[in-house]
């Protein structure tokens, strides 16, 4: 498994390009599977969980297709699909495949997909996809740890999400766009990847109101024809990178990034002292504050604070000068990166949902173990401020989503290295 070394210290300097988001090119990749058309997606992050999503394409016999490798391009053609089904196999690399079930039930009639189970943080239900779909008229089974979903065809009703849920409301929407009349889908989630998808929608054929708002109305039809579409960029990426230049000195320029989708933490950074100055055509300049200081954080569906934010918020928190009170509202048991924090010499308590981290205080290097994806992010910003060497463990958690971050780290100044093992190959 590999690990990162990281010696920190080192002031941040130079230009970071934002890819796009890979929680934005998931749904877009699974979308693909309502047309019979090719599909081209550009801007598309080259992480590990879009290689797990084209190889369960190509599994269910889709034509993936890229002009480069590794692939920043797809093209998707779902013409001669024979296979309704996410294997295990696949499915517990990567949750989000859970993102096939509705486009499947609603072109083809079947779908069985394997449940994701539980995860580092927390149980993550799919249940709500569950029952929109049978509101929506699917007859739906679990058995054998697998979802598995008929209609004939689906047909348009009201649905109100009773929580909000990102990949909930995605799969919903890529399966009432084929439905037969009208789905209202209430209490939709409202996040930038969500409106992207839609607006992929639209460009296939759909009919979609209310983009952007917690409110969607799908009106139906018989079938949806190929697009051409970019992917926006990936906002955690660049909120990830505004804390590196934030927390370590230096100056880092964010270029093909979208502040619009970054409110609440561009926020947030700002109450911490840290400059942030939005130069327009998606370059944002960050500069470390000459004196970090506490904020209170509480994590929530967008537009609020990211849950996807929270663990690189706490590696910041740690070297501001008061206590941050950070709360947790999506995900039970997201706190994994704090006791490697605390190992690193953060001051950290934690109470249910509720951290309180105090600071500023130095950090020191230590092994650490990466739990998620987010948290890997955390604790590779924790490194970079702390003294001496940091080994981070199971890195793999940080390949899912970033692409090639120790790369873009290095070029801006960071001494950070993959060490890989062949121990376990
Ligand atoms: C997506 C993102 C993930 C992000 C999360 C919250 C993708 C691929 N992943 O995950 O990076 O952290 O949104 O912004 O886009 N819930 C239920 N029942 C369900 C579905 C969800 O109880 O059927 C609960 C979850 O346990 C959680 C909350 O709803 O407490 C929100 O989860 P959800 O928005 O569904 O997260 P994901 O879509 O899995």
């Amino acid at each position: 498994m590999d690990r990162f070394q990281i010696h920190g210290g080192r002031k941040l300097n130079g230009s970071v390009q934002i890819s796009g988001a890979k929680n934005a090119a998931l749904p877009a990749m699974a979308a693909a599977l309502l047309t019979a058309d090719p599909v081209v997606l550009q801007n598309i992050p080259r992480v590990r969980d879009i290689i797990t999503m084209a190889k369960l394409l190509a599994h269910m016999r889709c034509r993936v297709e890229s002009p480069d490798l590794p692939p920043s391009q797809f093209i998707i053609q779902a013409q001669n699909v024979s296979m309704h089904e996410a294997p295990y196999e696949l499915v517990k690399t990567m949750r989000a495949s859970i993102l096939t079930l509705g486009p499947l039930v609603a072109r083809f009639g079947h779908a069985r997909v394997s449940l994701p189970g539980g995860c580092a943080i927390g149980a993550r239900p799919v249940d709500l996809h569950i029952q929109a779909l049978e509101a929506l008229g699917a007859e739906t089974k679990v058995e054998h740890g697998y979802v598995e979903a008929r209609a004939k065809r689906l047909r348009g009703a009201t649905f109100r999400f009773p929580k909000i849920t990102v990949t909930g409301t995605e799969n919903i929407l890529t399966a009432a766009v084929l439905a037969d009349g009208e789905t209202i889908l209430e209490n939709a989630a409202m996040e930038p990847e969500v409106t992207d998808l839609a607006e992929m929608l639209i460009k296939m054929g759909a009919k979609i109101e209310g983009v952007g708002t917690s409110t969607l109305k799908i009106q139906g039809v018989k079938s949806l024809h190929g697009a051409t579409h970019a992917i926006i960029p990936d906002r955690i990426e660049a909120g990830t990178f505004l804390v590196a230049g934030a927390i370590t000195g230096g100056e880092l320029l964010l270029t093909n990034s979208e502040p619009k989708h970054l409110g609440a933490v561009i926020e947030t950074l700002r109450a911490c002292g840290v400059e942030i100055k939005c130069e327009g055509n998606g370059n944002m300049r960050v500069r470390a504050a000459k004196k970090l200081v506490a904020h209170d954080v509480t994590t929530e569906e967008y537009p609020g604070f990211a849950t996807d934010m929270q663990a690189q918020f706490m590696a910041l928190a740690t070297q501001a000068e008061g206590a941050s009170k950070v709360r947790e509202t999506i995900f039970e048991n997201r706190y994994m990166h704090a006791s490697e924090m605390m190992r690193m010499g953060a001051n950290i308590e934690i109470d249910g949902n509720l951290a309180i981290v105090k600071g500023p205080t130095p950090l020191s290097g230590a092994p650490v173990t990466a739990s998620d994806l987010r948290a890997s992010a955390g604790l590779v910003l924790a490194a970079l401020v702390a003294d001496n060497t940091t080994i981070i463990d199971r890195v793999y958690h940080i390949d899912r989503g970033y692409e090639r971050i120790e790369d873009k780290l290095v070029a801006v100044g960071a001494d950070i290295q993959r060490l890989t093992s062949y121990d376990d190959q």
